[in-house]
């Protein structure tokens, strides 16, 4: 199986909406009237969640109006919030079929199917014409990919002149071997983690120009913190929450990304890049 078809894989999960709106309905909300915000703990697949997306979205000083180009997207979580609440228009692109049809029933559920549309697609192989949009947005997707090489041309090509690009990936930070499984990777064969410096040499080589790199460290182990409180608070997880994506390895999965964090091997990492 190529590297496209096992990622693809790794992330498939079938009936996803109806799974969520069951966790949804157990905590007692009202399904037909669902807020954005209502799906939060879902949505977003990266450390952080909400908070990360905003704080990506004012880096990037996104505007309404933008054409915006949310690249691995998921459950389309970050794309609904930069539609809802920066008025862009958004298109989501990602390799899982199950997340694209997902993404696409959340989006019509919560009044943002017309600010909004998903496509299942390659980062790879993106099925845009050049210089298509304004903005770009990469939330924890360059872990899957190994030619980040080809992601960021890719990029380059459908965006315009100026246009912003944001970056949110887990990135390398310390020498050492990283535990499996984590989030994103059953083991080393799917996992391409770098770091800042490669990420910004392979950015400049494609045409951009990087104007800002933040490690989120400290931000990510304060936002573990929070969540083993609130799950002890509650006496235990939220019905919906990351799980529900990950299958029954869940908790080893969080467990192994949260130690390679605190052993300082890696740390979600922002980093804003300009197209030249
Ligand atoms: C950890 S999830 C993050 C999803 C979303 N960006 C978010 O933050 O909620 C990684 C996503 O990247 C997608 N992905 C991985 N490799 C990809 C590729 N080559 N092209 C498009 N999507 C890809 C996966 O299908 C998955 O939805």
């Amino acid at each position: 199986m190529d590297l496209e078809s096992t990622v693809a894989q790794h992330y498939a999960r079938e009936s996803l909406e109806h799974t969520i709106l069951a966790a949804l309905a157990v905590m007692g909300k009202d399904v037909e009237h669902l807020a954005p915000e209502d799906l939060a703990p879902v949505d977003e697949f990266h450390i952080g969640g909400r908070a990360a997306t905003r704080d990506l979205a004012d880096a990037m000083r996104l505007a309404p109006g933008m054409a915006l180009l949310d690249i691995g997207c998921g459950l389309g979580g970050a794309a609904r919030f930069f539609a809802g609440e920066r008025g862009c228009r958004v298109t989501g692109l990602d390799l899982t079929e199950d997340y694209v049809r997902c993404a696409t029933a959340l989006a019509r559920r919560v009044g943002l199917g017309g600010q909004t549309a998903f496509h299942q697609g390659s980062a790879l192989d993106l099925p845009f014409a050049e210089a298509s949009f304004d903005a770009a947005t990469l939330l924890h997707v360059g872990m899957n990919i190994a030619d980040k090489a080809r992601l960021f041309a890719e990029a380059r090509r459908v965006l315009r002149p100026s246009g912003v690009f944001g970056l949110y990936d887990v990135m390398r930070e310390g020498e050492g071997d990283l535990a499996f499984p984590v989030p994103w990777a059953e083991g080393a064969a799917t996992s391409f983690v770098e770091g800042a410096d490669t990420y910004r040499r392979l950015l400049e080589a494609a045409g951009f120009a990087v104007e800002a790199v933040r490690s989120r460290r400290a931000f990510a182990i304060a936002f573990f913190q929070r969540m083993r409180v609130a799950a002890a608070d509650a006496g235990g997880p939220s019905p919906l929450g990351l799980h529900l994506l990950m299958g029954e390895t869940a908790p080893l999965k969080a467990r192994a990304m949260i130690g390679n964090l605190e052993a300082g091997l890696i740390a979600p990492t922002e980093i804003i890049a300009r197209a030249v």
